[in-house]
């Protein structure tokens, strides 16, 4: 297989590095663009890394040019729900002005493909799960939004500029490399396993917000993705747009949800430890269960979850959390 140029922005973060080295694996040739504003320079392989913002657009538009880029992996945003409803104007600069800037330096370049990363935020509170593509977009919050405004302009972008994109709707990325070279490090951390995994190295309580929601035993339910099976989705996905398919919206989940007390017990195992926790109450803006309906990634683009068993994303995550402490 000829080797296809890609470039990768946000590769030096969680979903991104893990994509990179997929993408490595799989014979691809890749440039990671990213300010390192949240991401890990150690997380990409030397010579890989750009270390420049997306909003510079000539910048960009002379590196797709010399690289002669082929389709853009495009990951660079900030991800904290709860963040962005304290400082919205970050989210909308960042995630939707940075995307508009990448997008004209595609249309500079003459890049015909993008792979983007959205999120299940862009359904808000569902009516039902398993939640489908066709479900109403209503975010309930600025980083939902943003996402969807992106989707949207990918949407005129397709009509207008023949170029075609393939939107991934993650549900909870979870879990790291089996290795414990590369795995999920946020500051601060927000994310329910890595807070989990803290309490039992450092004896410090994590809090389970709220065990009074209408679910099996009261805490909230996600649908937890293995961060291997996301990277094998964006794969996927740009094989799909580099063979010609047209612009789409998928999400990417197993299906099966786990409720935060599900979650507490699977460490307990793996680690062969209690985990230190208190009961708190509800955090505002969590919709009791998020669960994908994923038979459109299946169907369509082949895809197949691998590694998203609970404890099997637990372990992964445990081995970089105790190799990281
Ligand atoms: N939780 C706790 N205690 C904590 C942290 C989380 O009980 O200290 C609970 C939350 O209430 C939630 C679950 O664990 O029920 C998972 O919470 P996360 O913060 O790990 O993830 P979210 O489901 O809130 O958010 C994820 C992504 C977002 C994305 C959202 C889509 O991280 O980027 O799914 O709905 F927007």
């Amino acid at each position: 297989m000829a080797t296809r140029r890609i470039l990768v922005t946000g590769g030096a973060g969680y979903i991104g590095s893990h994509t990179v080295r997929l993408l490595l694996e799989r014979g691809y040739d890749v440039a990671v663009v990213d300010n390192l504003s949240r991401g890990y320079r150690h997380n990409v392989p030397a010579g890989l890394l750009y270390a420049m913002d997306v909003a510079d657009t000539g910048v960009l538009t002379e590196l797709m040019r010399q690289l002669q880029t082929e389709a853009v992996v495009h990951f660079a945003g900030f991800i904290a729900v709860g963040e962005s409803m304290v400082e919205p104007a970050r989210y909308f600069t960042n995630n939707v002005s940075g995307s508009l800037s990448l997008l004209a330096a595609m249309q500079d370049a003459d890049v015909k493909h993008i792979v983007f990363s959205s999120t299940a935020a862009v359904y808000g509170n569902p009516h039902a799960v398993p939640i489908l593509e066709t479900f109403p977009i209503q975010p309930v919050n600025p980083y939902g939004e943003s996402k969807v405004m992106v989707e949207t302009m990918l949407g005129w972008f397709d009509r207008i500029h023949h170029l075609t994109s393939v939107c991934l709707r993650y549900f909870n990325a979870s879990g790291g490399a089996p290795d414990g070279a590369l795995g999920e490090e946020h500051a601060p951390e927000t994310h329910l396993i890595p807070l989990i995994l803290r309490a039992v190295l450092t004896g410090k309580p994590v809090t389970v917000f709220g065990d009074d929601y209408a679910t099996p035993d009261g805490t909230c339910i996600r649908d937890y993705i293995h961060v291997e099976d996301l990277a094998e989705a964006h794969i996927l996905a740009l094989e799909y747009l580099l063979a010609g398919g047209a612009s789409d919206q998928f999400n990417v989940g197993t299906g099966f949800g786990h409720s935060v007390m599900e979650v507490i017990r699977a460490v307990e195992e793996v680690a062969g430890q209690k985990v230190p926790y208190t009961m708190g109450t509800r955090r505002a803006g969590d919709p009791a269960s998020l669960v994908a309906g994923s038979d459109k990634l299946r169907a369509k683009l082949g895809w197949q979850p691998r590694s998203s068993e609970l404890k099997t994303i637990v372990q992964h995550a445990w081995d970089f959390a105790r190799k990281h402490a």
